[in-house]
């Protein structure tokens, strides 16, 4: 396969691009395609057969742009379906969930870890087997926080409001050491729940781990773009409000308004 073909990324909305953020910083001379499916977005309260259906659109629409591998930017989707998207593909496919897990245990030093997601992430349990599996001895405290993915795609991560949302949420999260962002959006919550939580708790992110698991795959499977030169970027959307340009570059760290473009899967 020609390793210089694009890595496609997905995720429901744009919450994935935090994870794009961390794959442009490690790997800058891979091509990204970037799917979020904002007309559709959250996923994350609905069945398992919806988000079955919704996620297989959106690994048809990056197979159609001739991707290298795919990354599912999204907790809800790999923790809801990954091995029925892994049975339909030839190519790599990464979810985050396996890679959050091992740097959760990494991290934990009490073993006593705090995770956080949407409702489908929190109740398939898949962040509880992947971390058991690793570390029996791990206590894990779970919390759906279903209304943090609607606020951050209005654009209201830093309010009141989700200060309040999260000292009612985060409550039951006592004598933690770690607490994972079990969602691709809340890293953009992340000042808002540093404040409830305080500093004595670390709090980590999926971008980071599921950014190297991807470097170490291509590696592997000797797929890494070595141009030596910048890679292209193409994001695309299936719903262009106004706030996704600027909820997007605020997710990116990069202003990406004339990148975006809208598509119907
Ligand atoms: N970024 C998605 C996740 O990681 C958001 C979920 C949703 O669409 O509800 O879970």
């Amino acid at each position: 396969m020609n390793n210089k073909l694009p890595v496609g990324i997905f995720d429901s909305g744009i919450g994935g691009l935090t994870v794009v953020r961390e794959i442009v910083s490690l790997l800058p001379q891979e091509n990204i395609i970037y799917l979020g499916d904002t007309a559709r977005v959250p996923y994350g309260s609905r069945g398992k057969e919806v988000i079955t259906t919704f996620a297989k659109e959106l690994v048809n629409f990056l197979l159609d742009k001739n991707v290298k591998c795919l990354v599912v930017a999204c907790n809800t989707i790999s923790a809801t379906c990954l091995p029925e998207l892994q049975s339909m593909v030839s190519i790599p496919i990464i979810g985050v969930i396996h890679p959050s897990a091992e740097m959760i245990v990494n991290t934990t030093t009490t073993k006593k870890v705090g995770v956080i997601g949407t409702k489908a992430t929190i109740s398939s349990k898949a962040y509880s087997v992947a971390i058991s599996k690793l570390d029996s001895n791990i206590e894990i405290i779970s919390q759906a926080c279903p209304l943090f993915v609607p606020l951050v795609e209005e654009g209201l991560a830093d309010s009141e409001i989700s200060y309040l949302l999260a000292n009612k949420y985060l409550s039951t999260l006592k004598g933690i050491d770690t607490l994972h962002l079990g969602c691709t959006h809340y890293p953009l919550l992340e000042k808002t729940i540093r404040k409830v939580m305080g500093d004595h708790v670390a709090i980590v992110d999926s971008a980071k781990p599921t950014a190297e698991i991807l470097k170490k795959i291509l590696t592997e499977k000797k797929l890494l773009n070595l141009s030596g030169i910048k890679g292209k970027r193409e994001f695309y959307v299936t719903d262009l409000s106004t706030t996704v340009y600027e909820i997007a570059s605020s997710f990116l760290g990069e202003n990406i308004k004339r990148k975006i473009k809208k598509v119907n899967l």
